[in-house]
């Protein structure tokens, strides 16, 4: 029996640690820093790798790092070099996100369908390209804003304000110092994750999230509101075409320019007159998405982890899921991506049925009753038989969940009702 220590506390660790305390080889399953949902917390922030590395050791855990900012810090080649199972990208491979420059010059030299682009560090230049070309256009940081540091633009102007956002204000800070400005492609968005070993990569069920704040994806983006698995919208063909020409291409790409990818791939797919395109890679499981797709997982997923660490993946059994959709609703503080107000009392836990899991988010517990602690609060996942059931299923549960300040869409999953 091992212990595992998974990094990071949003509703995908709440996740990720509810589906490895299953596995029959994990005895302990601590959580650092953890939220009020999780257990065996382990009061050490993401980025404190000596902390976490320590604790590690002292504890025997095989590690699993849940978000961006430890890997793109290099947690995992720290803890190699201390000899720890640590599961995830190393701080190379980890650049096809912390630099959205690095990755687009990464696609683009190794022929993977994206989004036509240019770089730019001076706003005056900047200005003058986008008054030269005739496409709609979106406008990016080059490091990590949180999932926020991305403008799809409307207008000239639209693109030109968000230059000055990103540029001048310093909106992100350094994660602004140069920015990306690409074609926007409209098509329909999907999330394809796979899990790789640095040769081979498995594919999870699909999903899609859904990353504006409000209803029929209007307004600011955010982290995600949302998401369902399987989608409808990622067909078989579809899902070959991805595996083949992005995942596949990305994991070989990777190696061959001496980087072994190990740990989640996430392409952020855009799909337009069947061809898909990759708007962004995560090096990591999505959150909300990683909420449904546990749910669904009819396998021990420490076994995976350990396949990836140890480059076995070739030899494990493919993974079966249950045959059932998942959705997953996002509560979260109202004002959010803005500002919002913590600290409310949250109730209605107990009267929740059992095909639905609440995985917590932002959320702190004291004195036995959980408080809002953040922009997103929960995740509401339950499972149907269809599409249609899982989302009536989700909602009936979202409203026994009670605050004063819960905001939620109410449209999460309806776009994959159209295929049916
Ligand atoms: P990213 O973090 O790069 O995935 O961007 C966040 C969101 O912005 C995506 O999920 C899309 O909704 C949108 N987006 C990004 N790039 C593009 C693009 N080239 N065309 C249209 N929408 C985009
Ligand atoms: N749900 C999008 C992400 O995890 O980046």
């Amino acid at each position: 029996m091992v212990n595992v220590l998974v990094i990071g506390s949003g509703g995908r660790e709440h996740a990720l640690s509810w589906k490895l305390s299953q596995s029959s080889k994990v005895e302990t399953v601590y959580t650092a820093p953890g939220n009020g949902g999780t257990k065996n917390n382990v009061l050490l922030d993401v980025t404190d790798l000596d902390g976490l590395s320590e604790f590690a050791q002292k504890n025997n855990c095989f590690t699993v790092v849940g978000p961006e900012d430890p890997l793109a810090a290099g947690i995992v080649d720290k803890f190699n070099e201390l000899n720890l199972k640590v599961f995830g990208p190393s701080q190379a491979a980890a650049q096809l996100e912390s630099s959205k420059i690095w990755a687009k010059n990464f696609m683009k030299r190794n022929n993977i369908p994206t989004a036509r682009f240019e770089i730019f560090d001076d706003p005056q230049k900047a200005e003058e390209y986008v008054k030269s070309i005739d496409y709609n256009v979106v406008v990016k940081a080059d490091g990590l804003a949180a999932g926020k540091g991305v403008i799809v633009c409307n207008s000239d102007d639209e693109a030109i304000s968000a230059i000055h956002t990103i540029l001048v204000k310093k909106t992100f800070g350094d994660a602004g110092n140069k920015i990306i400005i690409e074609e926007r492609i409209d098509g329909i968005e999907a999330s394809y994750i796979a899990l790789s070993d640095g040769d081979v990569a498995l594919p999870m069920a699909s999903s899609q999230d859904h990353k504006r704040i409000f209803d029929d994806d209007e307004g600011p983006n955010t982290g995600g509101m949302g998401a369902y698995s399987p989608t409808p919208i990622v067909t078989t063909d579809l899902a070959k075409k991805i595996q083949e020409e992005v995942i596949e291409k990305t994991i070989h790409a990777m190696k061959n320019e001496g980087i072994s990818f190990k740990g989640f791939l996430y392409a952020g797919i855009m799909i337009k007159d069947g061809k898909p395109y990759v708007l962004e890679y995560n090096v990591r499981m999505g959150d909300p998405e990683c909420q449904p797709i546990t749910m669904r997982m009819n396998f021990d997923l420490y076994d995976y982890f350990v396949a990836s660490v140890d480059g076995t993946l070739s030899s494990m059994p493919s993974l079966s899921w249950k045959d059932q959709f998942a959705v997953c609703v996002v509560l979260a503080s109202n004002g959010y991506p803005g500002t919002y107000s913590t600290n409310d009392e949250i109730n209605g836990f107990d009267s929740i049925s059992n095909n639905t899991h609440v995985f917590h988010a932002g959320t702190k517990k004291h004195d036995g009753k959980i408080f809002s602690n953040g922009g997103r609060v929960l995740g509401v996942t339950s499972l149907g038989d269809s599409l249609d059931s899982a989302i009536s299923n989700v909602y009936s549960a979202t409203e026994k969940i009670i605050w004063s300040n819960k905001y939620c869409r109410k449209d999460i999953g309806k776009k994959g009702l159209s295929y049916f």
